[in-house]
């Protein structure tokens, strides 16, 4: 695998195999900090955070994900810069890059991303936009293959919100990677048409089968539940309506009972809204993989960081 030079905006652009490389890297990357062991990597390098919305994980991922490997981050919040504000996206890109050697970008607008790096010329990383969040769909699958030993034919059931930037990027991810995938949403809250063919296409290749389905019967055989919060950041004006139509799509007892396995297992990329999209007692007994899920983003963003910028 040669990532040199290369952005992560969208897990579209990379093949199974590209992924399947990041994630081995990643892997070997954790066991390497479980003994102790950090590298120099990005030494000499200095990586630009920027952040237009909040985060706690993916921020703290690639702070330490770039420490850890010598690298120096620098945070870049949206009242600190002019991106977009004071200044176009382009001249902000054109500065950083000639500043910077990789760029983190989270925010709202995917074609904020994609004007960085077509001005910077730098590496660019997208830690969560409007339509994607890719970084986090290897750290679930990281996670995936650390409970089940493999990825292909394994079952991931995401309930919630089946058009928000989580959806679509495990949509993207299963499909490529041979995860059968189903959307329990209601209608109103599926994907896009396109991207739903798009991924369908992906599919043919990977074995992959992608559902779309309203009826909570469509969780059966799920290895893994998949949920995150019903509001995205920046729709906080849509709360009320999203609880309504999704309260019936809850993980909670009486649906994880209807995958018909004692082996489910429940995955959040976090925040999580405890007595909306996950009850109290499920997010509680499936602690440990969550918190094995959010640990694994700062490996998984290391592991971009190293094959995309590293020497
Ligand atoms: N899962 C995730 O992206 O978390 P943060 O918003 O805290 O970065
Ligand atoms: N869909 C959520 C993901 C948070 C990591 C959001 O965009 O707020």
């Amino acid at each position: 695998m040669n990532l040199k030079g290369r952005s992560f905006i969208t897990l579209k652009d990379f093949t199974p195999e590209e992924i399947q490389g990041l994630l081995d890297l990643a892997a070997d990357l954790k066991a390497k900090k479980k003994q102790g062991i950090t590298g120099d990597s990005l030494k000499g390098k200095n990586i630009a955070l920027i952040f237009e919305k909040p985060s706690t994980r993916t921020r703290s991922a690639f702070t330490i994900g770039c420490l850890d490997e010598g690298g120096h981050p620098e945070y870049l919040g949206r009242e600190d810069i002019q991106l977009g504000h004071k200044e176009s996206v382009e001249d902000t890109a054109r500065v950083l890059g000639r500043m910077f050697d990789g760029i983190e970008f989270r925010g709202f607008k995917q074609d904020t991303v994609e004007k960085l790096v077509k001005y910077s010329g730098v590496p660019v990383w997208n830690g969560l936009t409007d339509e994607y969040h890719p970084t986090q769909i290897l750290a679930d699958f990281l996670t995936l293959i650390e409970q089940f030993g493999h990825l292909k034919g394994l079952k991931l059931v995401f309930a919630g919100d089946g058009r928000n930037n989580m959806a679509n990027s495990l949509m993207i991810g299963a499909a490529k990677m041979g995860v059968h995938f189903t959307i329990l949403a209601p209608k109103c809250l599926w994907p896009q048409e396109d991207l739903v063919e798009l991924c369908r296409e992906y599919a043919k290749e990977s074995g992959s089968v992608i559902t779309l389905s309203e009826e909570l019967s469509a969780v059966e055989g799920a290895d893994a539940v998949y949920t995150d919060v019903w509001c995205s950041m920046g729709e906080e004006d849509k709360a009320a309506e999203r609880v309504s139509l999704l309260r019936p799509y809850q993980v909670n007892k009486e649906l994880l009972a209807m995958t018909g396995k004692d082996s489910t297992i429940v995955l959040h990329c976090l925040p999580a809204v405890k007595g909306n999209e996950i009850t109290e007692d499920v997010f509680d007994s499936f602690v440990d993989v969550i918190f094995d899920e959010a640990e694994n983003r700062m490996h998984t963003i290391k592991a971009v960081m190293v094959a995309t910028l590293g020497k």
